[in-house]
């Protein structure tokens, strides 16, 4: 069962054989590891423990003293430290439609310019809020991959302007055409999620930082960088995004159709990474949802099966801060592992997804990331995960601490929103609107 589907060559398994193949042509790469009885031993650091050894014995001392401890440790060793909201900072709704979707949807425009200046850069945020709803709605966010227009054939969104290159591959050429619309729709499952009184907002992802290395001279690090050299604790790609996220929930402040108290941040893969990385660092998200995330994401780091911090870092060399790299061949000596990541957000519920033949990203790791969170949310006051072991294929645990494990492979399915949409309902006591 735990197979790749013949002929679903997806990008992980392409990568996958791409890494087996340098790991012949050079003898130092090492093999993908599949086989759960090869995954090396390993000791999680405790996520109650302060770098001073102290024990964290209180739900006030988390908050006060490790919660910052150990974004610090994040910041430094593995994502790199951003800038805050930035002073010129604008917002202009550039349009409204109250008849989108064949009438099932308000739809919103709106251009969120980092600096303010005219021709400066910024990111267009697509908002669709179920038509007639009461207001305010509660919302996800997700970044995409493919521009906002790849969501939906909706005639109305506008044609991303902004680079369409290959995600991870260095072609810097916008691709956006009519034909494009919705070339990414199975993903985003709108009916569904307007239907059960939720809102969507979502940000094309290469309008805050295009997906590939340039040494960090485009997209918002070349605007907000400064001085000549870039320490080892900059921003990468990964946090870039995240600082996007919350741009945009700078903005769900200011207009006052959207629920800014409910929000769930949601993302999948390497921005299933930037969801939760976002969700750890800004309170204002209600609910943080990791899709496929895998390594960087809700998977250990220390568990050496699947991609790996050596492979990711060789791979995509922007997406973390330079000091990440300083952990390819030393996994262990990390001063965190993944399961503190997904702790950062506790109280809030946090939900990690995995799908069965999605093995580039280690469910188990997945599930393993998840769960060791839990000590730090019950010192909060909550249950954690309500499962000690990985559960059955399509058996969600709906804990504070979510997940599941899905038959198929790296992807967003409906499958996956329905639990999402039960997740928030659970933890906003809404009634399931069938
Ligand atoms: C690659 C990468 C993963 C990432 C994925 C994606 O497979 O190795 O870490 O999650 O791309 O973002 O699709």
């Amino acid at each position: 069962m735990d197979q790749a589907v013949p002929g679903a060559m997806n990008l992980h398994i392409a990568l996958a054989a791409l890494m087996m193949m340098s790991a012949v042509l050079a003898p130092l790469a090492a093999a993908v590891n599949y086989d759960e009885a090869k995954v090396p031993k390993y000791t999680l650091p405790d996520p109650l423990v302060m770098q001073n050894g102290e024990k964290v014995t209180s739900a006030e001392t988390w908050r006060s003293k490790l919660r910052p401890e150990i974004i610090e440790l994040f910041q430094t060793h593995v994502y790199g430290k951003s800038p805050g909201r930035p002073d010129g900072m604008t917002f202009k709704l550039f349009e409204t439609a109250d008849d989108a979707l064949g009438g099932k949807a308000t739809r919103k425009q709106v251009r969120v310019s980092f600096t303010g200046k005219k021709d400066g850069p910024g990111m267009d945020i697509l908002v669709y809020l179920p038509a007639k709803s009461k207001r305010p709605v509660p919302m996800f966010i997700n970044l995409n991959f493919y521009g906002n227009h790849s969501i939906s054939r909706d005639p109305g969104i506008k044609l991303s302007t902004s680079w369409m290159g290959r995600r991870g591959g260095g072609v810097v050429k916008n691709r956006a055409t009519e034909k494009s619309r919705g070339s990414n729709k199975s993903r985003y499952a709108i009916d569904m999620i307007l239907s059960r009184g939720y809102g969507l907002a979502t940000i094309y992802y290469g309008d805050i930082d295009p997906d590939f290395h340039d040494g960090f001279k485009n997209g918002v690090h070349g605007v907000f960088d400064k001085g000549a050299a870039r320490p080892p604790d900059a921003w990468g790609s990964i946090s870039a995004w995240a600082w996007g996220l919350s741009r945009a929930m700078d903005y769900f402040e200011t207009d006052g159709d959207i629920d800014h108290k409910r929000v769930a941040v949601m993302g999948h893969s390497r921005l299933g990474k930037t969801a939760l990385w976002a969700g750890a660092q800004d309170e204002r998200f209600a609910i943080v949802i990791s899709n496929n995330s895998g390594c960087g994401g809700a998977a250990l780091s220390r568990r050496n099966f699947g991609e790996t911090v050596g492979a990711i870092n060789a791979n995509f060399p922007h997406w973390f801060c330079e000091n990440f790299k300083k952990y390819n061949k030393r996994v262990n000596d990390l001063p965190v592992d993944q399961h503190m990541l997904i702790a950062l957000s506790a109280p809030r519920p946090v939900y990690a997804a995995s799908a069965v033949e999605d093995r580039w990203s280690d469910p188990r790791g997945e599930f393993l990331g998840a769960k060791n969170a839990g000590p730090v949310y019950r010192l909060m006051g909550t249950d954690g995960m309500a499962a000690d072991e990985m559960p059955a294929l399509n058996h969600p645990i709906q804990s504070t601490i979510g997940y599941h494990i899905r038959r198929g492979g790296h992807d967003v399915t409906d499958y996956d929103w329905q639990r999402y949409l039960d997740f928030a309902d659970n933890h906003y006591g809404r009634k399931k609107k069938e």
